[in-house]
């Protein structure tokens, strides 16, 4: 946030190897009004995701679902159902 504030910035990317990062960034896309790419590489495979392009793409009401689909699906700082994947959730979605 703070770097997509500054004037001289054209673009913020993120580097990170977690999906929960990624999912924040989609939630929030809205908030940030530079370019925002995720950056997902790791030693010799470069990816880069255009986040700003892909949450063009998705309805807002669907963005904040997604999120909060996630953390009640079990994601890095909450639990989950034991046996309960995230797939049906999202086909539900
Ligand atoms: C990302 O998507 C935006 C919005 O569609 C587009 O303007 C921009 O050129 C894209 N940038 C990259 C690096 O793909």
């Amino acid at each position: 946030m703070y770097a997509s504030q500054q004037p001289t910035t054209e673009r913020v990317i993120v580097r990170s190897p977690d999906a929960d990062v990624f999912l924040l960034l989609l939630s929030f896309s809205d908030a940030i009004s530079k370019l925002l790419i995720f950056d997902t590489s790791r030693r010799n495979n470069r990816r880069q995701l255009n986040i700003t392009d892909l949450a063009a793409t998705i309805l807002e009401r669907l963005r904040d679902a997604i999120f909060g689909l996630h953390a009640f699906t079990g994601c890095d700082s909450t639990s989950c159902f034991a046996g309960k994947g995230k797939l049906k959730a999202l086909k539900m979605l």
